[in-house]
This record gives C-alpha cells, sequence and structure tokens, in this order.
C-alpha cells in the first residue's frame, strides 16, 4: 500500500489533482497497485480554513506519506495581506524546507506534436531535451528578510555544503543523459555565484566524463531563446532556476505540461510549474497534463517505472490526436476533465 498525501491548494490546483488523480486510479486498476490517497489543505484555502497556509497536520502526514502530490497556490485575494507568513506561497516553501527538498528537478523538451504552439521557430526547438536542476531551500526565499516604510532587504546565503548537495544530483542525472552540465549563475557579480562556481569547478575534477559549462545568467536567458538545443543539466540556485524553467516553457509549447519533482533524502513532493492560474478556477479549462505529468514523476521515485511510462505514452497519445485544452487546441478545445478521462481511457484499453 503506497501512502500518498495528496494537497491540492488553491485555484485551478483541485482541478487538475483530480485528474491526476483519476489517471493515477486507472494505472492502480490496470496493474493492480494499491495507492491511498489521503487529502489535506495548504496555501490560501488554509489559511481560510486554519488560518495557517501550513497546517501541522498537513505537514506530519506529508512527513509520513511515501510522497506528496501537490496541485498550486496563490490566491490574489491575499495580496494585500500586511502579514507575510499569511500569504499562500509560504505553505509552499515552509513544506519545502521542513521536507528538505533541497532538489527541484524540471524535465524541458520540446514535443513534435506541439512545434506551432511554440514561439520560438521548430528548427530552434527541435529535439531540445534538457532537465533543470533548480536549488530549492536555499538564497534569496529562506535567506533573512527585513522591511521598514522605506526600505526592504532579502540575504541570499549558500553554505558549500547546500552547493554540493545539488551539484551531486546534477552529476547524477548528467551521467545518465548527454554529459553536460551547465552552471548558470552571476558570478561577475555576486558573492554566492563566486562560491557556487568554486565549488562546482572543485566538483568537477572528479568527473572527467562530465562536461561542465559556466554561464551567467543574463547570457543564459537569451541562450534557452536562440539555442536551447546546448543545454543538457542545467544547474542553478533558486531564484535563477524558478526564472529561468519558466522562460524553458516557452519551448515545449505550454506552461501547462511542464511537471517537476522535488526530492531531499528521502522524501519527494511532485507538482507542475505553473501556478494556480485564478482566472480559470472552477472553469474547467486548466491543462491537467503537467499534474498528470508530476504524477508519472512520482511512480518514478516510487519504483514504479512501467507505470510511469504508461502515463507518459498516454499522454502522448492525446497530445497526438489534439485532446487537448485551450492552450494547445484553439479550435475543438477539450475541458480539464475530457483530457483526463481521455488519458485514462487510453491507460486503462490500450496495451501501452
Ligand atoms: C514555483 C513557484 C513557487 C516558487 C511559488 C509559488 C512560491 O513559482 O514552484 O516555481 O517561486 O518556487
Ligand atoms: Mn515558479
Amino acid at each position: 500500500m503506497l501512502n500518498i498525501a495528496v494537497l491540492p491548494g488553491d485555484g485551478i490546483g483541485p482541478e487538475i489533482i483530480s485528474e491526476a488523480i483519476k489517471v493515477l486510479k486507472a494505472i492502480s486498476e490496470k496493474r493492480n497497485i494499491d495507492f491511498n490517497f489521503n487529502y489535506y489543505d495548504v496555501g490560501g484555502i488554509a489559511i481560510d480554513k486554519h488560518s495557517n497556509p501550513l497546517p501541522q497536520s498537513t505537514l506530519d502526514a506529508c512527513k509520513n506519506s511515501d510522497a506528496v502530490l501537490f496541485g498550486a497556490i496563490g490566491d490574489p485575494k491575499f495580496d494585500k495581506n500586511p502579514d507575510s507568513s499569511l500569504r499562500p506561497e509560504q505553505g509552499l516553501l515552509k513544506l519545502r524546507k521542513e521536507l528538505g527538498l533541497y532538489a527541484n528537478l524540471r524535465p524541458v523538451r520540446s514535443y513534435s506534436q506541439l512545434f506551432e504552439f511554440s514561439p520560438l521557430k521548430k528548427d530552434i526547438i527541435e529535439n531540445v531535451d534538457m532537465l533543470i536542476v533548480r536549488e530549492l531551500t536555499g538564497g534569496l526565499y529562506f535567506g533573512e528578510k527585513k522591511s521598514s516604510k522605506t526600505s526592504a532587504s532579502d540575504l541570499c546565503e549558500y553554505s558549500i555544503d547546500e552547493i554540493e548537495r545539488i551539484t551531486e544530483v546534477a552529476v547524477n542525472y548528467a551521467k545518465i543523459r548527454k554529459g553536460k552540465i551547465t552552471l548558470v549563475d552571476k558570478a561577475n557579480v555576486l558573492e554566492t555565484s563566486r562560491l557556487w562556481r568554486k565549488t562546482v569547478q572543485n566538483i568537477s575534477k572528479k568527473h572527467s566524463d562530465i562536461n561542465f559549462e559556466y554561464m551567467f545568467v543574463d547570457n543564459a536567458a537569451m541562450q534557452m531563446i536562440i539555442n536551447p538545443k546546448q543545454f543538457d543539466v542545467i544547474l542553478t540556485e533558486n531564484l535563477f532556476g524558478d526564472i529561468i524553467s519558466d522562460e524553458a516553457s516557452a519551448i515545449a509549447g505550454s506552461i501547462g505540461i511542464l511537471c517537476s519533482s522535488s526530492i531531499g533524502k528521502n522524501k519527494g513532493l511532485f507538482e507542475p510549474i505553473h501556478g494556480s492560474y485564478p482566472q480559470a478556477k472552477n472553469k474547467n479549462i486548466a491543462n491537467p497534463i503537467a499534474a498528470i505529468l508530476s504524477a508519472a514523476m512520482m511512480l518514478e521515485f516510487l519504483n514504479l517505472n512501467e507505470e510511469s511510462k504508461i502515463i507518459k505514452k498516454a499522454v502522448n497519445i492525446s497530445l497526438q490526436n489534439k485532446i487537448s485544452t485551450a492552450d494547445l487546441n484553439n479550435d475543438n478545445p477539450s475541458t480539464t476533465s475530457e483530457v483526463g478521462d481521455y488519458i485514462s481511457k487510453k491507460i486503462k484499453e490500450e496495451n501501452l
């Protein structure tokens, strides 16, 4: 029995997560796998119900589960809240920190079925396949914050240990991928970036089979658009990783299909990289594929590799046959639940 803590969160979170659960139930039926799904509040909904974006009961449940499936958080109604600990986002940040999820893996590839949805030319995005390895529990997100009436500051701090452990993750992936790591930093200006560079350079000496490159983040933002094929594993700190992964989603065709996993020593949390898209809430129009592919990443983490592949194949069929929400289908869009139904049906019926 696998205990999954399900945290749908805010905005479109509940809608896309219910499609991911539908797909996992189809897998469970087909392959005889026993999932136990337990639902918990996080984010804005948790502030409304428990006055806390990460209630203790949610945190405890996540700690005691085999994996966490996460939807999205964020609600504009909290934007004016003067108490910053009562922002929905704080729930996710605290969860990442408490579970020790220091590595955020964001695979980005182009899909031949979706070339027309990328603003970039086909010959630029064709065959792009990269993995963004984003440090997730340090840097500006977690440094000391101060604010007064006239000024504010966020401290960016990294220790060698923090840099080493995320670099090891990048190294392990580079070894099973194309053997290249690009460290994205701002070492011409930032002290923390200089420490990143020095630490990664030291580690690189032990790995002659890996080609290490070093790139300033401003240049990387441009290279992502003009020549994304050059990237295999991108290693970077928290905020840079947040920014370039949204940028990279333009390669895939829609941010609505990009999934991620956040891992640490032994815990794993799986979530779409997109946000809570409040404008689409309850409209049954949001793309559930990022959530469904995040569930597939969760299965891999649980050593259910075959099952994970089945989900990915079914997703490909849905894209191929244009059973897609409006972000990927201008003429005849399907709803969120129709996409989930279709993918589940393919899983049950086809020999994938
Ligand atoms: C992400 C999100 C989060 C982040 C927000 C919601 C706190 O943008 O997972 O990329 O900035 O890490
Ligand atoms: Mn983000």
